[in-house]
């Protein structure tokens, strides 16, 4: 659990994105920000349950500073609108909580042809990412936090690697817990190569593995009222915890100060690692994965990244003007 004192931390004058913050991690930690006095932008897919997610925490939060924006990270156009949107009405950023995510989608597309995973997972919030990263600068100190997950390691006994020639299996069986773990290594690279690129600038990103929460993740893998009634006992007794206590690692590495001394770093609840005396957890935690510490692998998906999401050519991917704030 984040000691009390980074609970308590004073965050008035900060402006907080949490991406898919409607549901499980990310609502909790839009409330949490909220309730310590951060302006939070709820960067949601489906701007009516952001807007209902966002009315929940009013009712707690009477004082919240909150926005509720549309983004849909399967759609480089959302996301660019999304951006310019927030810019257009933002001159700071001091926390990007990059937590959206699907798990072990049947095979899809994303709209620009993106396998859905890797797609939504890391490739929209690496687009995300690079367009607000001025104003990250800008605003430093400032932190990104990438909500990755233990399955980078391994995920359901498939061991996480990134095709580079085949992110998106063109030419190889899907399998949609290979698919995760191999977008779940990107959430840890991406991290690990964005400090490297932002060294000196007081902008510190990390990844995070949240645990094992109870949330809408499962919804492709078992249906959620087996896991909310039938079988809760039996997996909260074998380690699932509720998303407040699957909430601490996200709020420690965006809030606690001792974070800014490890760059790049991986910030882990208990999981399960290949390698069980990592199972513990740590904050932070030296990945089992060698892949994980793989520098030259990180540039290069940095490198494939940009080219994949249009950098090099931003004109290609510009939404027409920037998307109205849903409410606030
Ligand atoms: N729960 C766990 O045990 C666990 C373990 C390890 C890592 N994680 C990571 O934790 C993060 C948060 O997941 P969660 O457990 O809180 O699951 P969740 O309750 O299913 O929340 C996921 C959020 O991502 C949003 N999202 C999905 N696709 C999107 C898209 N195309 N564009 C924008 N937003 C999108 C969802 O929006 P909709 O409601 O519109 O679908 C939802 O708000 C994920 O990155 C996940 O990989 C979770």
């Amino acid at each position: 659990m984040c000691p009390p004192d980074i609970l308590n931390q004073d965050l008035h004058g900060r402006r907080a994105i949490v991406t898919g913050a409607n549901s499980g991690i990310g609502f909790v930690t839009a409330k949490q920000l909220a309730k310590q006095g951060a302006s939070v932008t709820l960067a949601c897919r489906n701007e009516a349950e952001g807007r209902a997610r966002a009315d929940e925490i009013r009712a707690e939060v009477p004082n919240a500073d909150l926005e509720v924006r549309k983004l849909d990270l399967g759609d480089l156009s959302s996301v660019h609108a999304f951006a310019n949107g927030y810019l257009r009405d933002h001159d700071s950023l001091h926390l990007l909580i990059n937590n959206a995510g699907v798990m072990n989608t049947p095979q899809g597309k994303t709209v620009d042809g993106f396998e859905t995973q890797i797609g939504v997972n890391h490739l929209g919030h690496f687009l995300l990412t690079e367009l607000l990263l001025d104003t990250l600068k800008k605003s430093a100190p400032a932190r990104v936090v990438a909500v990755s997950s233990c399955y980078h390691d391994k995920a359901m006994g498939r061991e996480g690697v990134i095709v580079l020639d085949d992110l998106h299996f063109e030419n190889r069986k899907y399998e949609g817990w290979v698919s995760y773990a191999q977008s779940k290594l990107a959430n840890l690279l991406h991290a690990k190569q964005l400090a490297k690129r932002l060294e000196g600038t007081g902008v510190t990103a990390v990844s995070v593995h949240p645990g094992w929460v109870r949330t809408q993740l499962m919804r492709h893998t078992m249906p959620g009222w087996i896991q909310d009634y039938v079988m809760r006992p039996i997996l909260s007794m074998m380690g699932m915890v509720e998303p407040w206590e699957g909430t601490q690692t996200t709020l420690y590495a965006a809030l606690a100060p001792d974070v800014a001394d490890h760059p790049g770093a991986y910030y882990s609840q208990t999981g399960t690692y290949r390698d069980k005396s990592k199972n513990a957890g740590g904050w932070p935690l030296e990945s089992p994965n060698p892949h994980a510490h793989d520098d030259e692998m990180a540039q290069r998906l940095d490198e494939l990244s940009r080219q994949l999401v249009g950098l090099e050519a931003a004109s290609a991917h510009q939404a027409p003007e920037a998307a109205q704030p849903a409410g606030s």
